[in-house]
């Protein structure tokens, strides 16, 4: 693989990812939430690349990247809802999940099969130029091995996905640090996975309730099995103490009972500011997981930011599937 670093702003160097995304391989690309696998949305072989890399059940559907809404209209069918929600957030972090449309120039086996598509503008400059010059969708899930904690910097792309990837685009730490808050339209707007969009912000914009799926909703997104970002160590939430042989995921100013003692620790944030957790939250489990102790992490709050946090440390801490 090679890195290839970004400056701080355009023109950005694309050349050599560009011309691997036509020769149907593998591109890291930052995104303002996570670091994208890329791949030429219409080319099935280059999909398959992703499936095989990321060793990901091939019936789990990727999000598809558009550089406009105009393009990601020629995709799926937004309609009044998706469209009220494309116009207050993208460029950005929300993934709509829309009817695909049959003209779609996007390959089966990116959509899984399903006659839905996930679709998003992404609002990060450098996927915003990558995605203007090759002149396509691109499909991308989190550059990280399924199952297991996604990428926030070109490093994490490069432990987990190397001999992989032709070329990954370093443009320093994704600033969000989580994934899109998937959204569906396709029937009564829901919530199937929870993101760096808080669930409030989009109620706002809808001026209506706004539903959590439950995991046994069909078709809900698969992202969503319980296991899933999950360490290769224990973790156990809403910790009061620290025990011993554990590390600490902490949360905010005040420590819990014990915090001595702890193996290793990492503070989402000393503030107990939401967005800066959400942005260390991948990185942190990372350099715990290495560390190799039991994580006990602190109680955080559920409220914006909070809700998908925690959805991401209870599958993080939920029993493994396999
Ligand atoms: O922030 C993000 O969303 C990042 C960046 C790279 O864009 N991408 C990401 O992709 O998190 P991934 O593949 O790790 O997660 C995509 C989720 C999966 O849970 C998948 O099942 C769901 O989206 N999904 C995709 N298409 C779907 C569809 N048609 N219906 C329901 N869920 C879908
Ligand atoms: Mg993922």
């Amino acid at each position: 693989m090679e890195i290839v670093e970004q400056p701080e702003g355009p023109p950005f160097e694309l050349g050599k990812a560009v011309e691997a995304l036509r020769a149907g391989l593998l591109v890291g690309v930052p995104t303002e939430t996570v670091y994208g696998l890329a791949a030429d949305a219409a080319n099935p072989d280059a999909i398959a690349r992703i499936y095989a890399a990321k060793r990901r059940p091939t019936f789990n559907p990727l999000i598809i990247h558009a550089g406009s809404e105009a393009e990601a209209t020629t995709l799926g069918q937004l309609g009044t809802t998706g469209a009220a929600l494309a116009d207050a957030f993208w460029p950005g972090a929300l993934t709509v999940v829309a009817e695909q449309k049959s003209t779609a120039a996007v390959a089966d086996l990116a959509t899984a099969g399903l006659d839905t598509i996930a679709l998003r503008v992404p609002s990060h400059p450098v996927m915003r130029a990558l995605l203007a010059e090759f002149g396509g969708p691109l499909a991308a899930p989190s550059a990280n091995i399924s199952g297991t904690v996604s990428a926030t910097t070109a490093a994490h792309v490069a432990a987990d996905l190397d001999e992989d990837v032709a070329v990954v685009l370093d443009a320093g730490p994704a600033p969000l640090g989580l994934e899109s808050t998937i959204v569906s339209v396709t029937g009564e707007p829901r919530i199937l996975r929870p993101g760096a969009i808080s669930r409030e912000a989009i109620e706002d914009v809808l001026k209506a309730p706004l539903p959590l799926a439950g995991e046994d909703d069909a078709p809900s997104a698969p992202g969503m099995l319980s296991s899933h970002y999950a360490p290769t160590v224990p973790l156990r939430m809403g910790a009061e103490d620290v025990r011993p042989g554990e590390s600490l995921l902490a949360f905010g100013p005040r420590q819990p009972a014990g915090w001595e003692g702890a193996v290793a620790t990492e503070n989402l944030s000393t503030r107990a500011e939401l967005r800066e957790a959400a942005a260390n939250l991948f990185a942190a489990l990372r350099r715990l997981d290495e560390v190799g102790a039991p994580i006990a992490v602190a109680p955080i709050p559920l409220s914006g930011l909070g809700l998908a946090i925690n959805d991401r440390l209870r599958r993080a801490a939920a029993p493994r599937q396999s």
